[in-house]
Parts: structure tokens; C-alpha cells; sequence
């Protein structure tokens, strides 16, 4: 798929498919509300003429997600979209309509396609709202079919942003690259999300995510520990969940740092889990639990996604992001409930639940990220199945040590239309998760808070009073049916733009 800008209409005239919008107008008189369709900011007299002219025109109102298609004299098929009330239509509904076009559009085969921006411009702002577009366009853009014998067929694509003004089109440009940016780095956090675990395992997913580093992130230095140097590292926590594996855990270690760099510049650290497969290893899940766990690395895939665009981006900060990979699986040098291990900071845990690996993994990674001195860190993780008990699986759980930079990320995230909310830490349940053998034990009581039980484990591998946010992603990794520009099925994508937002306008 190929987008164009088009500020002069050429190109519209030319597509086989013209996507334009209408608005409903209510009028009133003395008797009657009468409800129409509003096309008054077409600038293509011609297709209005037509248009008017049709006689099912009378019959569409424009109600949101309403469409009538004709045929236009030169042959090429027209959509027009109703976009409800103008004064409700939000950023998201832009997002949400020109996902559903682009997508039946897509199905229908259709190769060029033109999408009249200037009727979708209800947030007022040409580049804003190309950018929205094209988002939702990327975002659809993608398909997991590297398993299916017979492929789609879809062919090659272009898609036309037309009647963009001229003098904003510098600025559309940017913002339209900004799109691509994030929309690629998406697709490569979806690719790794939606990877069998057999392919890829610890070592594999490493080696893939060097590949890209070497690829496309031009000056970014990347460090991979192997099992020795994860030993010499005292990470007993992250190795005790390695234990059961037939392979190699991976601590993969990626630094960016902004051409313009001074003593000034902030430093945000990304941490991510990278639970390739989660079994949940002597404490073995049931089989039903057990399927999906392959997405149990999507918190290490969230984080690099958003690395990626950030720096590709060339985002202002200096951004260390670190991964920690491993699967939780079972063999006999596998972790026995009732262990004591010792972390990389030294408390010791006593390993209650071997399938409360995530915050383990984590502590280690946590630790570690302190050592690199980073202003802020932000953690993502698919840590507990008791988020999508609290908030279901379209909302992301936020939680951490201060106030303020919980607050950067979850306006981050409402200027991206992403869901998050804030859930407390408190103090009994920081009791919760003190052992009677050792200093922390991995679980608190059974089916209470256990999202901020998690969380309150994370906190005690933070050190030198590092302002640090949890985002528990397990509700929202994978399929969003309520979104359009998300797939029906597998990774959703989601977080990697509010993350993205937070890195490249950090100050
Ligand atoms: N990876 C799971 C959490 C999870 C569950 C993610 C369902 C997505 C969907 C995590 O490692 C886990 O197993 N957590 C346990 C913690 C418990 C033992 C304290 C859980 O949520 O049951
Ligand atoms: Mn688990
Ligand atoms: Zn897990």
C-alpha cells in the first residue's frame, strides 16, 4: 500500500474508488424536524451535481457508518459516508470511519483510492486529520497470513489524500511520515506478537530483534546478555523462570540517544517482559488458560514498538530499552514452588506461585534499568489475568511511584484515544507480599488486587527514587473487536502510540 497526498484534485479525478463524507443537517420549521444529508463542503461541483441528482439521495441522512455508493459518469464508483452530527464527530470517529472504508475497500479490490480529506477536517486541522487517516489506514494495513498456504490476494494499493490545501502540504508531509513510522513499527510489534512460540523462542526472538535494530534504527547500540552473562549479572529472579527452558534466556539492551544530546537531556528507560510461551511451569495452567500465552511477550514487543517509531521519530530524549526474554516452561531443573531465590538487588522471594513469573523477570530487568540512571522508566507487561477481571480487555492498568508522570502517560494516552486507567498501591498490600521466610514472597492472597499486587512487587526493585509507571497490558495485546483499526484476530498494537507520543514529546 502506497499513500499520495493531492492538493490540486487530479489525482481524485483519476481513482477508481472516491471516498467522500456528509454531514446530518437537522432544520426545524413551525410543524416538522427534517433530517438531510449535508454535502456543502464538496469542492467537486460535478459529483455534487450528480449526486443531487440521484433519486435514493432524498432517502440517505448521513447517519454515522451510513453509505451510499453510485457510479460517477467517467465509471468510477463513489462512497459517500455519513459522519453523523459535524459538531460530535471526534478524532476517534475519524479514525474508526476510515478504518471501516479502507478495509472494504480493501475487500472489494479496488487499487485506487481517494479519500476527500477536507470532509473528514471536523477536527480543524488539515494535517491533524490526514494524520488520523493515514494512521487508521496503516494500522489496517497489515495482515499475519506467513502460515497460510493460500495467501489473500489482494493486489497492490494506492490510497490518495486529496484536496489537502496546498500551503499545508509541507506539514501534512511530516505528520504523514509520523504515520508511517508508527504504523511500521506496529507491524513489527504485531509480527513478533503473533509469532508461534516454537519459532520463536528466546534465542530467536533476540536475534530478530538485532536484525531490525541493524536494519532500520541507524545509531542505536544494542547489547544482548546470553545465560553467562545474565548469571555474572546476579539476575537469580529472571534465571529462576529460565530454569525449565530448553533455551537460553536473552537480555536485550537497545540505547538511543538524540543527535543534540546534553547533561540536560532526559532519560526515559522502557522495560518489557518477554515471556515467549507462559506454561505458568510447576504451577501449570489448564489447557484453556494455557492457549494465548504465546502473547505473553507482548509487553517486551509494546516497548520496542514504541522505541522504534520514537527513534525513527529522532525523539528528543535518550531512551534505554531494555527486554527480558525467556519462556516459563517445565523440566526437571525447572523452579519448585516453595524456592528462595535471590534477586540482582538482593532481597530474596520466596516462589509461592511459579506461574507469577512476569513480575520476576521484571524485578531483575527493574534493577537493572535503575543502574542505567534513567529520569523515568515505564514498564509493560501482560503481568496478571486479574487486570481483565478489573478492567476487561479494551483497558490498560496504570500504575506506579508518582503521580505526575502516571499523569504525562495517561494524557499521552487520551490524546491517542487509547484506553488506561489508574489503579492504587496501598500500603496493606505492600504488606501482602512480605514472606514469612524470606523478604518478599510473589503472591498475595488469592483473588485480591492482584494487578496491584503485582505492581507493589515491581515497586521493591526500584532504587534511588526513580519516578516509574506500570502499564499492565493484559487485557488490551490482543484482539480489539470494537475497534476497526484493529485486526479481527491476534496482536492489537495497542499502547505502542501512547508510548511513542510519551517518548518524542518528552522535554
Ligand atoms: N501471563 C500471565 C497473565 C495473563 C493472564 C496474561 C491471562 C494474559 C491473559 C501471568 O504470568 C500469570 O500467569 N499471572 C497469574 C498471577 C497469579 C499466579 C498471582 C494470574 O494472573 O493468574
Ligand atoms: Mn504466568
Ligand atoms: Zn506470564
Amino acid at each position: 500500500m502506497q499513500l499520495k497526498l493531492d492538493s490540486v484534485g487530479n489525482q481524485f479525478l483519476a481513482a477508481d474508488l472516491k471516498i467522500l463524507t456528509a454531514f446530518q443537517k437537522s432544520s426545524t420549521t413551525k410543524s416538522k424536524t427534517e433530517t438531510t444529508a449535508s454535502v456543502d463542503h464538496w469542492s467537486d461541483k460535478g459529483i455534487k451535481e450528480e449526486f443531487q441528482n440521484l433519486k435514493v439521495t432524498k432517502n440517505f441522512k448521513a447517519a454515522k457508518d451510513e453509505t451510499l455508493s453510485f457510479t460517477g459518469i467517467t465509471g468510477e464508483t463513489i462512497w459517500v459516508v455519513g459522519l453523523g452530527d459535524k459538531s460530535k464527530c471526534t478524532a476517534e470517529d475519524i479514525r474508526k470511519s476510515a478504518a471501516k472504508l479502507f478495509k472494504s475497500a480493501k475487500s472489494s479490490k479496488w487499487t485506487t483510492i481517494a479519500f476527500d480529506v477536507s470532509g473528514f477536517n471536523t477536527v480543524r486541522d488539515e494535517a491533524a486529520t490526514a494524520g488520523l487517516i493515514a494512521e487508521a489506514i496503516y494500522l489496517c494495513d497489515y495482515s499475519f497470513e506467513k502460515y497460510k498456504s493460500k495467501k489473500s490476494d489482494t493486489p497492490e494499493q494506492t490510497v490518495i489524500l486529496s484536496h489537502v490545501e496546498k500551503k499545508n502540504t509541507t506539514k501534512i508531509e511530516k505528520v504523514l511520515t509520523s504515520a508511517k513510522h508508527i504504523g511500521e513499527s506496529i507491524s513489527v510489534m504485531k509480527d513478533f506478537v503473533n509469532e508461534a512460540p516454537n519459532f520463536l523462542h528466546s534465542e530467536e526472538y533476540a536475534k530478530r530483534i538485532e536484525a531490525d535494530v541493524k536494519k532500520n534504527l541507524k545509531g542505536v547500540k544494542i547489547k544482548i546478555l546470553n545465560k553467562a552473562q545474565i548469571q555474572k549479572e546476579k539476575m537469580g529472579l529472571f534465571l529462576s523462570v529460565n530454569a525449565g527452558s530448553g533455551y537460553e534466556p536473552r537480555l536485550v539492551h537497545l540505547t538511543y540517544e538524540p543527535t543534540r544530546s546534553t547533561a540536560k537531556t532526559k532519560h526515559i528507560a522502557l522495560v518489557g517482559k518477554g515471556i515467549t510461551f507462559d506454561t505458568g511451569g510447576y504451577s501449570l495452567k489448564p489447557g484453556a488458560n494455557m492457549a494465548g500465552m504465546k502473547n505473553d511477550m507482548g509487553g517486551s514487543a509494546t516497548v520496542y514498538g514504541a522505541f522504534r517509531a520514537a527513534v525513527l521519530e529522532k525523539a528528543p530524549v535518550k531512551i534505554t530499552c531494555i527486554m527480558v526474554i525467556t519462556d516459563n516452561a517445565v523440566n526437571s531443573y525447572a523452579t519448585f514452588p516453595d524456592s528462595v531465590i535471590t534477586g540482582r538487588n538482593g532481597k530474596t522471594v520466596e516462589i509461592l506461585n511459579t506461574d507469577a513469573e512476569g513480575r520476576l523477570v521484571l524485578a531483575d530487568a527493574l534493577d537493572y534499568a535503575c543502574d542505567q540512571n534513567p529520569d523515568f522508566i515505564i514498564d509493560a507487561a501482560t503481568l496478571t489475568g486479574a487486570c481483565l477481571v478489573a478492567l476487561g480487555n479494551q483497558v490498560c492498568a496504570i500504575l506506579g511511584n508518582d503521580q505526575k508522570w502516571m499523569n504525562e502517560i495517561m494524557n499521552a494516552a487520551k490524546a491517542q484515544d487509547e484506553y488506561m486507567w489508574q489503579l492504587p498501591i496501598i500500603n496493606e498490600w505492600r504488606q501482602d507480599i512480605k514472606s514469612k521466610v524470606a523478604d518478599l514472597k510473589n503472591i498475595g492472597t488469592p483473588m485480591r488486587a492482584g494487578t496491584a499486587i503485582g505492581a507493589a512487587f515491581l515497586e521493591e526493585f526500584i532504587k534511588n527514587d526513580i519516578k516509574w509507571a506500570h502499564l499492565d497490558i493484559a487485557g488490551v495485546v490482543d484482539a480489539q473487536s470494537h475497534l476497526p483499526y484493529c485486526t479481527a484476530h491476534g496482536a492489537s498494537g495497542l499502547i505502542v502510540r501512547t508510548l511513542t507520543h510519551v517518548l518524542v514529546n518528552a522535554k
